[in-house]
């Protein structure tokens, strides 16, 4: 059997929601009927014991874990796969009770009460011998079950705690970190600024809003150790069910991209990367954007690991806690989907499969709606998804292959947004990055989200984009150098190389590191415009560019070296400062844009760089607007995705052969999309 599979036993496109039968425990005959439901819907899949830990354990140490069993049962008789939960992300009541030392303390100091979800303590002695107990019992149980798909471990890990515990484990880890000298955490985090100098270990408290809230070293490397501290609980959730069972393991990792947690470190300890995807379609914003910010966070996920991922959440209508809880259009569920397979998915599940009958969620979107009916919109949407699914089998645990990649780095975000200067907390990192994914979106190319792990191999890419590359992770600066100098193509902006990893700015000026040979520049200054503002930069007609475009909120005052400069500043007191630099190293070749631009400059300077390095879309044919193309491969063949976002049908046209994975069908000439339409098309020939 193969091995690209997630799990080689189950070797079908996962379809399924998070399943809560605790809830419907009196009503039993809610079991079955869901049972017989998820058949005709077409699921195969179910998330279950997320909350169950209440149910499972009602007292100390008394299992029940009969409602378990027979749900199990259940799944395995109808040919659907269990995703089992451990259920420390909701803890029973009395065990918060009885041992309040899980509960968690906020950056006030200030201990919660029971309530709500992910409030506990990452530290915690006893919370952790609590949760491996529950874990090690439920592996033991299901283990080997034949439903058993996978583990899920916990759900959405987040959040801090800053209790003596965690404080005294901050410090533990500082004085691993900094090798027990206390000097030299004082000089990496510049202390002597504000007179704030540490004379002993135990006078570091973690930042609060209270206290020290301002210092970036003390925040950076708490917040490293926030994500050092939950993968310790990760892994000794993981290690109490490895005692029992070798399922795969996830955790399901949020949008954002969440930024609570370092997931580029986070994915070391699990074996499948999953995520949870609640895109606002049909909100003011408009889909297109939505669609192509979702894009983004798929070609994230499915980076981390560079294999096929998991969605493990999606509405299949609403959502309860927007501004506006629209309803997905007529094809929009299909569409939103795929959307996630396109970019790598093997699987698209939901929350949740039924409306739980009260609480909080309870008007959230399900498959099953308080009517319990079969015969609903969201009902038929969901059979034609699974219905999809079985068609597109062949496509299970095929690749995503990019010759270009973006640059991505948890670090970085958070060292951008500590900087204090601009009125933007984050200085629109996120939206940068989003500028320069655009362009290959809207043009159908395929594009990975990679990052600083050595895992990464930048000579996997022909092109590799890095913006705002403020804070260099250590041996960034030497890599991307050996990356340019073998052949490799790198563009990166204005805010680049400023910090080490440390947060202490490069002395010798920006950008630090090697950097400054490899753009061949210096940066001088930099000016903020108002959002009222714009500049703009015209092209000097070298290196085939042309045109002039409107620069926004940023523009870096730099003065070329050894580069070649493109464009230059048409006003405000430094016209005529170039813009855009362009410096040949070694076989490659390395960019810099000094400036905030918009889609215009995009198109033109990627237009030209993508016909320079023969980068293509998936499809030989122009994309109409709100219309992409992605691909996926494997040893046989490429699967080709165009998804149309727009309200109304379109049509391209493409001079290949395909058949349609729907219909089986043969395509050529012209393909047409319905509004909200996906088209999944096998290459013939072209
Ligand atoms: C998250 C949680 C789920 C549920 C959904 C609602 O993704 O994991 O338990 O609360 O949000 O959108
Ligand atoms: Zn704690």
């Amino acid at each position: 059997m193969n091995n690209k599979y997630i799990n080689k036993d189950f070797p079908f496109f996962l379809h399924g929601g998070d399943y809560n039968p605790e809830q419907w425990i009196n009503t039993p005959e809610i079991w079955d009927e869901d049972m017989r439901l998820m058949k005709k819907a077409h699921c195969n899949a179910a998330s279950i014991g997320i909350f169950s830990w209440a149910t499972l354990e009602p007292e100390e140490g008394k299992y029940d874990f009969s409602f378990l069993d027979e749900i199990m049962d259940k799944l395995e008789k109808n040919g659907c796969a269990a995703i089992l939960a451990t259920p420390s992300a909701s803890r029973p009541i009395w065990l918060a009770k009885k041992y309040p030392e899980v509960l968690r303390t906020d950056a006030n100091r200030q201990q919660n009460l029971y309530g709500t979800r992910h409030n506990h303590c990452l530290t915690s002695p006893v919370y952790r011998r609590k949760t491996a107990e529950i874990n090690e019992r439920l592996a033991m149980r299901y283990g080997n079950h034949p439903a058993l798909f996978m583990w899920h471990i916990s759900n959405e890990l987040n959040g801090e705690c800053h209790c003596e515990l965690c404080q005294n484990a901050f410090r533990a880890w500082l004085k691993k970190k900094y090798n027990n000298d206390l000097d030299y955490l004082n000089y990496s985090w510049w202390n002597a600024f504000w007179s704030h100098t540490y004379t002993s270990w135990d006078q570091i408290e973690s930042p609060s809003p209270r206290g020290e809230f301002l210092s970036n070293g003390l925040k950076l490397n708490w917040a490293r150790f926030v994500t050092d501290q939950t993968a310790d609980f990760l892994r000794n959730e993981i290690a109490a069910v490895r005692k029992y069972s070798g399922k795969p393991t996830t955790t399901n990792f949020m949008a954002g991209p969440f930024q609570g947690l370092d997931y580029n470190k986070l994915k070391n300890e699990i074996d499948v990367i999953s995520w949870d995807s609640y895109p606002w379609w049909h909100s003011p914003e408009g889909n297109t954007s939505i669609a192509q910010k979702a894009a983004f966070h798929h070609d994230l996920y499915r980076s981390l690991k560079m294999k096929p991922f998991m969605l493990m959440e999606s509405t299949p209508s609403v959502i309860n806690y927007m501004r506006h809880n629209k309803l997905k259009r007529p094809g929009m569920h299909k569409l939103s989907s795929l959307q996630a397979v396109a970019h790598g998915s093997d699987t698209v599940q939901y929350f949740q499969w039924r409306k739980s009958r009260g609480q909080y969620e309870k008007l959230h979107g399900a498959v099953v709606d308080h009517s319990g009916r079969d015969d609903t919109r969201v009902f038929r949407d969901v059979c034609e998804v699974g219905k999809t699914l079985e068609k597109i089998h062949p496509i299970l645990g095929s690749k995503t292959e990019s010759r270009v990649a973006i640059y991505y780095d948890w670090e970085n975000s958070w060292g951008l947004s500590f900087v204090q200067q601009n009125e933007l907390s984050d200085k629109k990192y996120l939206d940068t990055l989003l500028a320069h994914h655009r362009y290959f979106w809207n043009n159908g190319i395929n594009i990975d989200i990679i990052g600083p792990g050595e895992e990464y191999r930048f000579s996997d890419y022909t092109l590799i984009i890095a913006p705002m590359l403020y804070m260099l992770a250590d041996g960034l600066d030497q890599r991307l150098s050996e990356y340019v100098s073998n052949g490799g193509t790198l563009v990166s902006t204005y805010m680049t190389g400023w910090t080490n990893s440390d947060d202490l700015c490069f002395l010798g000026g920006f950008p630090g590191g090697s950097l400054k040979e490899l753009f061949g520049i210096w940066a001088e200054e930099i000016d903020e415009l108002y959002s009222s503002d714009e500049n703009h930069i015209r092209m000097n007609g070298s290196d085939g560019l042309s045109g002039t475009y409107t620069a926004v909120d940023m523009c870096e005052i730099v003065h070329p070296v050894t580069a070649e400069a493109l464009a230059e500043y048409t006003d405000d007191f430094y016209t005529g400062s170039p813009a855009l630099f362009k410096n040949p190293f070694g076989n490659g070749c390395a960019y810099y844009i000094a400036s905030r631009t918009k889609d215009d400059f995009f198109n033109e300077f990627y237009g030209k760089l993508s016909k320079e390095l023969n980068i293509k879309s998936v499809i030989d044919a122009k994309l109409p607007d709100g219309v992409t193309a992605h691909s996926r491969y494997d040893e046989n063949s490429t699967y080709v995705f165009i998804e149309n976002y727009n309200s109304y049908p379109v049509s391209l046209f493409s001079n290949w052969n395909f058949t349609d994975m729907e219909t089986d069908k043969s395509v050529s000439g012209k393909i047409q999309l319905p509004p909200y339409g996906i088209r999944i098309l096998k290459k013939t020939s072209f």
